[in-house]
């Protein structure tokens, strides 16, 4: 665990952490993915002040994102051009022991999925609240569904136990739609469930477009404790077709 002087909350201070690990890398990240939330913001205005960070492309998992980089002055590309990124940096709302993770809360899901995916090296930062030992415990998981399936869709989990929720947002009547158009849906885990099997059997159901779980996609893990003080955990990548490679 590393210490600096003044002070800072855990969020910022896996902010702080995670330009450290980015600073390590060599060469210099050159093209960057962007998560999604307020962990994710106070890393990049810690990392607005790097030299070296000015040099890169950065690519946003939302448009939260994308507005926040171009407020802040980063060259940001757009997602759909780029076939792979050297690191993606994120949030999550639960962490695992296995690095497993719940991500979300933000409605972001789809966009930070597709970012995580196609990067080579993921970095998830967060502050020690999100540290969980079962997935699901702490906060539901989302999914996306076209709003065309939802019908067919919520029959289907409420018949699984998994008490679907449509999530309905501050500030419009209606479900919260994501940036991709899709309707996000709250599901609570019943203790016992294997959440990855839960996430191939969610895949399987037609109008889910995808799941807030993401398993084999992190590579290490920034916790945040108050102080400026943080630690990081390293995991092996299981999943994805860059990781493969
Ligand atoms: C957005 C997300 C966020 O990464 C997650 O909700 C964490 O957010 P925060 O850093 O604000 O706690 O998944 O869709």
């Amino acid at each position: 665990m590393l210490g600096l002087s003044g002070g800072c909350g855990g969020k910022r201070s896996a902010g702080i952490g995670a330009v450290e690990l980015l600073r390590e890398r060599s060469p210099p990240p050159r093209r960057v993915g962007v998560g999604t939330g307020s962990t994710v913001r106070e890393f990049l205005s810690e990392l607005s002040s790097e030299e070296w960070a000015a040099d890169a492309v950065y690519y946003p998992s939302s448009r939260d994102s994308a507005l926040l980089l171009a407020e802040l002055g980063f060259n940001v590309g757009h997602p759909g051009t780029v076939a792979s990124l050297d690191v993606y940096v994120d949030g999550a709302d639960e962490v695992d022991p296995y690095g497993r993770l719940v991500k979300g809360r933000g409605a972001a899901l789809l966009g930070e999925k597709m970012l995580a995916y196609r990067s080579r090296y993921n970095i998830i930062i967060v502050d020690d609240s999100k540290l969980v030992d079962v997935l699901g415990s702490k906060k539901p998981v989302p999914i996306e569904v076209v709003p065309d399936a939802l019908p067919h869709v919520l029959v289907e989990l409420e018949s699984r136990g998994l008490h679907p929720r449509v999530r309905r947002g501050s500030g419009k009547d209606g479900p919260v739609v994501s940036d991709w158009g899709g309707v996000i849906v709250d599901l609570t885990i019943p203790s016992g469930v294997n959440v990855e099997e839960l996430d191939i059997v969610l895949h399987s159901i037609p109008g889910i477009v995808e799941t807030g779980i993401f398993i084999g996609l992190t590579d290490a893990v920034v916790v945040g404790y108050e102080g400026c003080k943080w630690k990081v955990e390293r995991y092996q990548r299981r999943r994805g077709i860059l990781a493969r490679a």
